[in-house]
């Protein structure tokens, strides 16, 4: 048991896993992080912060390798959120078991202390403070939240036996066992973070949580069914911007008031525009007259012109779309330009500053 640590007496220390390159979520990660793209009107990981402030977390250490000084030049040292931010960043990339280790070493704790570590492309409504409190009521070495998802053969897949321990850690596996995954959150004792070889590429997933099971450390499980989505993809990045503005999840860090849309400072929407289903109209950006714009997130001084549809979209930063352009489930770089009559479909993507001549890009619609 972890008798020498009380939550009443130590705030309780994070690791923010934030190295990742955001693949699957290019072209807008070519630029920026994914935890700093904006959505719902803040860079993602506000929303994180100010979620883990709420549940008495006051130093926070990002562990960060791709683009890693940008993450400083927009929080800072943290004083602006009512947090002390500090960042530990990788030569190379060490994967997410030596991005703990390597980040731990900016922890103020003892051995004995829990340690919160989260991915950072997690929307969670789950209460980390029943996470921690199970962690240390059962004096675990390790307590990962889970969720259910569909098709959890794109996460890792987390048995459990009827005492919540957790008896297989199987990442990304094509016969997943059960429903309930890894949701990217976990209680961490630090004494076992420091177990973690240091200096050397670990994957937490594939080599220290099976590990650990192995060997017959505690390894628990926290089971919920509150709001999770894990924004690593287009669609779910939308999704999630949509939710919080919809307030679906309730965030701290919210610009505005919840509803069909967002539109933050000096942005214009035509009084016979649709703006609907969580929309966020960036800073500065234009919605003209008869536009229609559903569930979408447009970036700061974006143009939809008059006429143009956009639903389930990004348009990103000075992007524009023009007259009777229709986007589905797309994704325009930032400075790119819909020309008018082109229909962007099903996770078309535009890089950054491409032009499209009008009438280039058609969806016959019985395909
Ligand atoms: N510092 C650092 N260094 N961070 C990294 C590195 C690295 O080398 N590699 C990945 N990360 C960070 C990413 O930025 C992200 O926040 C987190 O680690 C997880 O990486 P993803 O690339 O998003 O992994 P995933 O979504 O495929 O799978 C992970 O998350 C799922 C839940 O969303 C795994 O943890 C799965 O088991 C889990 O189910
Ligand atoms: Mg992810």
């Amino acid at each position: 048991m972890t008798d020498s640590y009380s939550p009443e007496s130590a705030h309780l220390e994070a690791i923010l896993l934030v190295g990742g390159q955001g693949t699957r979520l290019r072209p807008l990660t070519l630029s920026t992080p994914k935890p700093l793209l904006p959505t719902a009107g803040v860079p993602f990981l506000a929303h994180q912060l100010a979620r883990a402030r709420s549940f008495g977390v006051r130093h926070i250490v990002f562990a960060t390798s791709y683009r890693a000084s940008m993450f400083a030049e927009v929080f800072g040292d943290g004083s602006a959120f009512g947090l002390t931010l500090e960042y530990m960043t990788e030569d190379s990339p060490l994967g997410t078991g030596g991005a703990i280790r390597n980040a731990a070493q900016a922890l103020a704790c003892g051995p004995d202390a829990p340690v919160l570590v989260l991915n950072g492309d997690i929307l969670s409504g789950h209460d980390i403070s029943e996470q921690v409190d199970l962690h240390v009521s059962r004096g675990a070495a390790v307590t990962l939240h889970l969720t259910e998802v569909d098709d959890p053969s794109r996460f890792g897949c987390v048995p459990t036996d009827e005492d919540g321990r957790v008896t297989a850690f199987l990442e990304k596996t094509p016969h997943p066992v059960t429903n309930r995954i890894n949701a990217g959150c976990y209680v961490f004792q630090r004494s076992a973070i420091d177990t973690i070889p240091a200096g050397q590429v670990v994957s937490v997933e594939r080599e220290t949580f099976p590990g650990m099971i192995a060997s017959g450390e505690l390894v628990l499980g926290y089971a919920d069914r509150s709001y999770w989505l894990d924004v690593g993809t287009p669609a779910a990045f939308v999704q999630g911007s949509c939710d919080l503005v919809m307030g679906r999840l309730a965030s701290p860090a919210l610009p505005g008031p919840c509803g069909e849309y967002l539109a933050l400072e000096d942005s214009k929407v035509s009084p016979s525009a649709k703006i609907s289903g969580g929309t966020v109209v960036g800073a500065r950006a234009v919605v003209e007259s008869d536009a229609s714009v559903r569930g979408s997130v447009l970036d700061a001084g974006c143009v939809v012109e008059s006429g143009a549809t956009v639903v389930d979209s990004v348009v990103g930063a000075g992007a524009r779309v023009s007259s009777g352009a229709v986007l589905r489930n797309a994704v325009i770089g930032d400075g790119a330009v819909v020309g008018s009559g082109n229909e962007l479909l099903a996770g078309a993507r535009v890089w950054p500053g491409v032009r499209l001549p009008a009438g280039a890009v058609r969806f016959s619609s019985d395909v």
